[in-house]
C-alpha cells in the first residue's frame, strides 16, 4: 500500500478552514497552518495537495503559491478565491495554481470536482516517488516545446515524435506531454495503440480558464511508459473550430505544466501550423534522402521567410530513413541545407514494420534490452539531449 494522500490548507479564514476540513479528512493526513507559518511548516509536512485559501493581501496568496511550487513544483495547489478577481486567478495560476474555485459560489462545483483532483494528486505522488529515487528530476516552470514537422507527407513524423515521447518518457523523470496537431487525420493513437474518443477539441469549452488539470483530464496515457497524449479530435469541421489563438494559449498553458512539449505537425500549412512553430523552441525537420524531400525543404525555407519566421536558430534536420541503399548521403545535403543535423535514422523496415501493422508502440520499458536499430538510434539521441 502506498502512504496516504498529504495535504495542507494554507488560511486565515477559520470558516473556509473547517469546511475544507470537513470534505477532505478522510481522503487522508491533513494540516492547517496560517500563511506565517507556511514557510516553516512546508518542508516538514512535505504535503502533496495544497489548497491556499486567499487573504485580503493579494501579493501574499500569490507569493505563498510560488513558493509551494518552487519548494516542490509535483505537489498540486488549489486556490481557493473569496470572489470573481481575473486579475488575480490570472496571476496566482501563473505562479503555479493548477485549478481555482470561488467559495462560497463554486462550493459545489468544488464537490463534484474533488474526486479528479484527488485523483490527480495521488498519480503525480505516485508517478514522484516511482522515478525521483533513481534518475535527475526536472525543474519545472518553462518546459521545452519541439516540435516534428516536414513539408512531405510519410517522412516519418508520426513514428519518430511518438517514439521520442515514449524514450524521453522512460529515460528521464521529465514531465513528457505528446500533443497530435494532425487535427483532420490524426495518427499518434494508431503508433501508441490508444484508443479514446477524448481529444484535444474537448478543451475548447473551457479555453479562458484553461489550466493544467484540465489538460491532465482531457490527455490520455500510453499504457506502456505513461505517457501524456493529447489527441486528435479526427473531424475536420471540428479542427477548423480550434484557431490560431487556442491553439497558442494550449501550447503555453502545457509548456508551464511539462518539461517538455512535444507536437506532431501535419504538412499543411495554415494558421494552426503556424502558430504551433511559432511557438516552439526547437522544430525537428524531418528529411528523408531523395530529391523530392529536398527540395520540398527549399520551398519550406522559402514560405517561412515570406512568412517572416526566423527559423535559422530553432530547425535541425532529422535524416530518416537513412540506408546504405540511398543514391544520396547525409554529406552530399549537408553543406547546401542551411541548418544543423540532430540525428540521422536508419531505415529499419524489417523492425519497424511489425510494431506499426500490429499498431504497437515501440518501447515497452526502461532500460530495454532488445530494442530494434530505430528504437536504439533515438534512445541515443534522446539520452543526448537529457544529459
Ligand atoms: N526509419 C524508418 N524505418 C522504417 N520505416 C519507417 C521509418 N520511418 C518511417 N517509417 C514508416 O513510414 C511510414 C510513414 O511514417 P509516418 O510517421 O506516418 O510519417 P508522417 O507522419 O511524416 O506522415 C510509417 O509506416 C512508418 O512506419
Ligand atoms: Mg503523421
Amino acid at each position: 500500500m502506498k502512504d496516504k494522500l498529504k495535504m495542507l490548507i494554507v488560511s486565515e479564514e477559520e470558516v473556509i478552514a473547517d469546511q475544507l476540513h470537513r470534505v477532505l479528512s478522510e481522503e487522508g493526513q491533513m494540516e492547517i497552518v496560517s500563511y506565517k507559518e507556511l514557510k516553516g511548516e512546508f518542508d516538514r509536512l512535505s504535503p502533496d495537495l495544497v489548497f491556499v485559501v486567499q487573504t485580503e493581501d493579494e501579493s501574499s496568496c500569490v507569493d505563498a503559491i510560488e513558493y509551494i511550487h518552487q519548494e516542490n513544483p509535483m505537489a498540486m495547489v488549489i486556490f481557493i478565491a473569496g470572489s470573481q478577481n481575473f486579475q488575480l486567478l490570472r496571476l496566482v495560476t501563473r505562479a503555479g495554481a493548477t485549478d481555482f474555485f470561488v467559495f462560497p459560489d463554486e462550493w459545489t462545483l468544488f464537490n463534484g470536482r474533488l474526486e479528479s483532483i484527488l485523483h490527480t494528486a495521488t498519480e503525480r505522488k505516485s508517478q514522484y516517488e516511482e522515478t525521483a529515487a533513481t534518475q535527475q528530476t526536472f525543474k519545472r516552470g518553462r518546459g521545452q516545446v519541439i516540435s516534428f514537422y516536414s513539408g512531405k507527407g510519410g517522412s516519418g513524423r508520426t513514428l519518430i515524435s511518438s517514439t521520442f515521447a515514449q524514450t524521453l518518457k522512460f529515460e528521464s523523470t521529465a514531465q513528457v506531454l505528446l500533443i497530435d496537431l494532425n487535427l483532420q487525420y490524426g495518427g499518434v493513437e494508431t503508433f501508441l495503440s490508444i484508443e479514446s474518443n477524448r481529444s484535444i477539441a474537448d478543451l475548447l469549452p473551457v479555453l479562458d480558464e484553461l489550466n493544467e488539470s484540465h489538460i491532465r483530464n482531457v490527455s490520455e496515457r500510453e499504457p506502456f511508459s505513461k505517457l501524456e497524449v493529447l489527441l486528435s479530435p479526427r473531424d475536420a469541421e471540428v479542427a477548423e473550430s480550434l484557431n490560431d489563438q487556442f491553439i497558442s494559449k494550449l501550447i503555453r498553458t502545457c509548456r508551464r505544466s511539462y518539461d517538455f512539449v512535444l507536437i506532431d505537425l501535419p504538412v499543411i500549412m495554415n494558421e494552426q501550423t503556424l502558430t504551433a512553430l511559432e511557438e516552439s523552441d526547437k522544430i525537428f525537420y524531418v528529411l528523408n534522402l531523395d530529391t523530392p524531400s529536398i527540395s520540398m525543404l527549399k520551398q519550406v525555407e522559402l514560405l517561412f521567410a515570406r512568412l517572416g519566421l526566423d527559423m535559422k536558430e530553432r530547425v535541425q534536420l532529422v535524416f530518416n530513413e537513412v540506408g546504405r541503399e540511398n543514391e544520396i548521403k547525409p554529406n552530399d545535403v549537408k553543406d547546401v541545407l542551411q541548418y544543423p543535423t540532430a540525428v540521422q535514422l536508419k531505415r529499419d523496415i524489417k523492425g519497424v514494420q511489425s510494431f506499426v501493422n500490429k499498431s504497437e508502440p515501440l518501447r515497452k520499458e526502461a532500460d530495454e534490452k532488445k530494442i530494434i536499430p530505430f528504437a536504439k538510434n533515438i534512445r541515443k539521441w534522446v539520452s543526448g539531449m537529457i544529459e
